[in-house]
């Protein structure tokens, strides 16, 4: 089928390569003709896992190509996916102005065509907005839904950093639609995948992602609070957790306590689906709890090194990973800047350092020193916080930090094991308290 996609973040780009990669002929579409031309030259504008590779598979295959001409792109295909960002506003309500952006380019090139073409939402947005927003734009090409064209909403649930793995091996495909004829057009593109189908309406499909997202991060907050209780009984909560998870109805992903969750979607859909939640006067107690205890993480990250350390004014203290997770270089609402901004107000002089993620963290705050490796980092300092995952923190060992002045390791994702670490280090691990 012959397919355009609107957007080439992490979501369009990945989709459009994983579609060519299933035999379908792609347009991806971009305002950005840096981007649009990497991409015809298989270099992708963003790193994710074999996404290199797949891309070269579906350009040189004439599989997949890229555009800023959204008009003829339209034109060239039968249906269009809208997958540009979908950010928080200021009241953490989401902003769909790049969604609605997009269906008026749509809308002026359904006035020119003839034949049925599906206009299908990606985007995370939440539930009524593709009915109540992209639909009426639609409209104004004089074309009606249902006869001239279809409408459908088709949320992704891709991992930044496995997000290619994630769409081409997915738990289930939503596909919500307009009407029959429009969910049976989404579901011929996604007729040689295996996972299991949900075929419904739109809002329902838009819920559904709100709604596993939310979850996601309460299972996130939930274990970083039995994590702080652990902490005061002498228990490792991730020894817990691996009992309860073993539990079917729980699963043991997504209890693994640490300082919070960052990236661009959690924070967002939770406080997004909150600000609908109180628009339509319903109260959110447990998001309203899933938000705070995952402000407050990074900050009790501080006070365990603290209660360790003291005072912390003047120390040099070396912060390990920057972006929200490893295997990325996206900071967005990454733990490290509350994290930092808590020493920086305690007085001490913080380092950082990350494999990727420097230079997107040093346009969030000036104050931090960067050193160009961990050795550099640890270097003179009283005590380091590891706060995020990547590979090189998880190969750490006890020499790597004996250029500390004091061996103080926080290790707010639990990613080392201290019984492979020397008697000289102190290891502080979130949700492992000391036996009392
Ligand atoms: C998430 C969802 O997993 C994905 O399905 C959705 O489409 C987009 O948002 P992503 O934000 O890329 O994906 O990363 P994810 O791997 O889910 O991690 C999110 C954050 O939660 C990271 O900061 C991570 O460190 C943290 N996390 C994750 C925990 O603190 N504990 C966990 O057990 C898992």
């Amino acid at each position: 089928m012959k397919i355009s996609v609107i957007g080439t973040g992490y979501v369009g780009l990945v989709s459009g390569v994983g579609l060519a990669h299933h035999g379908h002929k792609v347009i991806c579409v971009d305002i950005d003709e840096e981007k649009v031309n990497k991409i015809n030259d298989s270099e992708p504008p963003i790193y994710e896992e074999g996404l290199e590779e797949m891309l070269e598979e579906v350009v040189s295959d004439g599989k997949l190509s890229a555009t800023t001409d959204t008009l003829q792109s339209i034109l060239d295909s039968e249906v269009t996916f809208i997958c540009v960002g979908t950010p928080s506003k200021r009241d953490g309500s989401v902003d769909t102005s790049a969604v609605e952006n997009a269906a008026k380019d749509i809308s002026q090139a359904l006035k020119e065509k003839d034949d049925y073409h599906v206009v299908c939402v990606k985007s995370t947005v939440t539930p009524g907005t593709t009915e109540g927003k992209v639909l009426p734009i639609l409209e104004k090409s004089g074309k009606r839904v249902g006869d001239d064209f279809g409408l459908g909403m088709n949320p992704e649930f891709l991992r930044e950093g496995v997000a290619l793995n994630d769409f081409l091996d997915p738990d289930r495909i939503v596909i919500g639609g307009w009407d029959e004829k429009s969910r049976n057009k989404l579901e011929k593109i996604h007729e040689d995948f295996g996972a299991p189908k949900i075929m419904t309406d739109l809002r329902t499909a838009e819920m559904i992602k709100y709604a596993s997202n939310a979850l996601l991060a309460t299972k996130i907050s939930y274990a970083n609070e039995i994590s702080k209780i652990c902490e005061k009984k002498g228990i490792d909560v991730y020894e817990v957790m691996d009992g309860v998870g073993l539990d079917h109805r729980i699963n043991r992903d997504f209890l693994n306590a640490g300082c919070g969750f960052g990236g661009s979607c959690f924070p967002k859909d939770v406080k997004a689906l909150r600000a609908l939640a109180k628009e339509v006067g319903v109260t959110t107690r447990i998001l309203d709890a899933v938000l705070s205890v995952n402000d407050e993480q990074p900050l009790h990250t501080i006070e365990l090194l603290k209660e360790e350390l003291g005072e912390l004014k003047g120390k040099k203290i070396a912060v390990l990973g920057l972006t929200f997770k490893g295997g990325t270089d996206d900071v967005r609402e990454t733990r490290a800047l509350p994290m930092i901004e808590k020493l920086l107000k305690e007085g001490a002089e913080v380092v950082g350092y990350d494999p990727k993620g420097m230079e997107n963290f040093s346009e969030l705050i000036d104050e931090v020193e960067f050193d160009k490796g961990i050795k550099d980092a640890l270097d003179s300092a009283e005590a380091c916080i590891i706060q995020n995952d990547w590979s090189e923190f998880r190969s750490l060992e006890s020499e790597d930090f004996d250029g500390m002045k004091n061996k103080v390791v926080v290790d707010a994702r639990r990613i080392l094991d201290p019984k492979d670490l020397s008697e000289e280090i102190t290891y502080i691990g979130i949700g492992k308290g000391p036996v009392d």
